[in-house]
């Protein structure tokens, strides 16, 4: 959403050595700077437990992890490690280890005659980032002689009394302005496009209600499963994973209402208002999954029981649909289908939204006259557009109905979409907290899902490359069915 001037700044990122600096950040980093909208704007300190790593290992890591990304630093751009990327340990993470990261901080920013601003990116592990916040805060790095903006990534908190406990202690050191939580979702261009698609045309907005829409289904199909990612993945599940953070926020954009300016808590305000108005969510409404063995795409793969990592026995769900009501008077009574699930047949991130049938059945008269309520879909990975069906006479006798679309995709009328962290990387430079979820919204979140951690649904196999177990069709919102006539 960026659009101001960005100030020049230290980014310091505690963690990095770890596999989100080498898999996102430093890629994005090259690219924008590449680009040229960090260019000369931005220098990094990476910081991590080793101690054998200086400013010249350090960039040799940083050159191998770009090459990996397929980004080489090349010839004409090689200064760019040389001049920007520096490090320093912060060892076991004592106070006195915080102490020398202030210095060195001071020293970086005299080297590079810096004006003070800092991001204090976190990316280490959930665990760590409340000594980490709480370090900075004791060695008075929450504040300096510019702004200081500090940038946490998600799970924020596994419930409700986990992430106030969280907010709570980092604001003891932060102020929320200060703070940015990611949730990768929102720096999807598809998604911000979800903002705009639905207040810059009067065409939707004016049918954007359960007077013309019978029901909402988002869908993020994976078709990965959990790989080497299966140690935390089995503490955490899909409910936490994706459904809480990414599902909820597609959620949310969906369904608020207008904000009263198109800025950050205006925005954030009408989110937070679709969260409170959610009902409580009724058990009997969730159905929980766990991939067994199967194909996909031609190939065996493992079920989830079988994969290194998960313990035994383990009943943690790969896969959950659910149905949640927004209790306002824009939706009362239309079923927002929520689904996602690892090891389905194809990756697709998708929201459906269903139009009701004709008020009125004008074609009972002929028998071969089928009507389809009229569906939005808005695919957001990975053939990202939007597909509008609608119904039409197929020539000549008898009468009969035939489904067409309208269709546009980004790629035959864009260049490439940039990486979602290229966006939330410039955001955070320019100070936009549009894209973050604040503190009330978190909270919101977890406290919807409460009832299914408390009272967690039973966990159904499927087998993996099909869209998850039987008993969830229930929930499901048939595609494609006529209309009554
Ligand atoms: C992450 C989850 O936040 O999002 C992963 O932890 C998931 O389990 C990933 O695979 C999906 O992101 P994307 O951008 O590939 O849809």
């Amino acid at each position: 959403m960026a659009a101001g001037e960005i100030e020049r700044h230290l980014m310091i990122v505690i963690g990095g050595t770890g596999d989100l600096m080498r898999r996102k950040l430093l890629p994005a980093m090259r690219r924008l700077t590449q680009e040229g909208r960090l260019r000369g704007k931005t220098i990094i300190l990476a910081s991590g437990r080793r101690a054998t790593f200086d400013d010249g290992s350090y960039r040799d890591w940083a050159h191998e992890a770009l090459e990996e990304a397929g980004l080489p630093p090349g010839a004409e751009d090689s200064g760019w490690c040389k001049e920007c990327l520096h490090y320093e340990s912060v060892g076991d993470q004592q106070p006195e280890d915080f102490e020398r990261l202030k210095r060195r901080i001071e020293e970086t920013e005299r080297e590079h005659d810096l004006p003070g601003n800092r991001i204090f990116y976190m990316a280490t592990p959930p665990g760590a980032f409340i000594h980490t916040v709480e370090r900075l805060g004791e060695a008075g790095l929450s504040s300096g002689p510019g702004w200081t903006r500090v940038v946490i990534e998600k799970p924020f908190g596994d419930d409700l009394d986990s992430a106030r406990e969280l907010n709570e202690r980092i604001h003891r050191h932060f102020s929320e302005q200060q703070i940015y939580r990611i949730d990768h979702y929102l720096g999807k261009e598809t998604v911000q496009n979800l903002l705009t698609f639905r207040f810059a045309n009067v065409l939707f907005d004016s049918v954007w209600n359960r007077d013309r829409i019978a029901s909402v289904e988002i869908t993020v199909a994976e078709e990965l499963g959990v790989g080497e990612r299966a140690g935390f993945y089995d503490s955490v599940g899909a409910l936490r994973d994706m459904v809480q953070n990414h599902m909820t926020q597609l959620l949310t954009i969906t369904a608020m209402e207008h904000p009263t300016q198109f800025e950050a808590d205006a925005i954030r305000d009408e989110k937070v208002k679709v969260l409170r108005s959610l009902a409580p969510l009724d058990p009997s409404q969730a159905i929980f999954g766990q991939y067994a063995a199967g194909e996909v795409e031609g190939e065996s793969v493992p079920g989830y029981l079988d994969e290194e990592g998960v313990a035994e026995g383990s009943q943690t769900e790969s896969y959950v649909a659910l149905r949640a009501y927004v209790q306002n008077w824009r939706w009362q009574g239309v079923p927002f289908v929520l689904r996602t699930g690892k090891r389905m047949p194809e990756k697709l991130t998708e929201i459906v939204i269903n139009f009701r049938c004709p008020a009125l059945a004008l074609f009972q008269r002929h028998p071969e006259a089928t009507v389809r309520a009229n569906a939005l879909v808005i695919t957001l990975q990975p053939d990202e557009g939007f597909d509008l069906r609608f119904e039409v006479k197929a020539p000549r006798d008898p009468l009969r109905m035939v489904t067409q679309n309208l269709s546009f995709r980004y790629d035959e009328a864009f260049e490439e979409l940039p990486d979602a962290y290229e966006t939330l990387l410039v955001d955070i430079a320019e100070g936009d907290q549009t894209l973050f979820v604040r503190s009330d919204e978190v909270e919101e979140a977890w406290r919807l899902y409460t009832p299914l951690l408390v009272n967690r649904p039973l966990v159904h196999p499927y087998p993996a490359g099909t869209m998850g177990p039987p008993e969830a069709e229930r929930i499901l919102i048939p595609r494609g069915e006529a209309c009554p006539i």
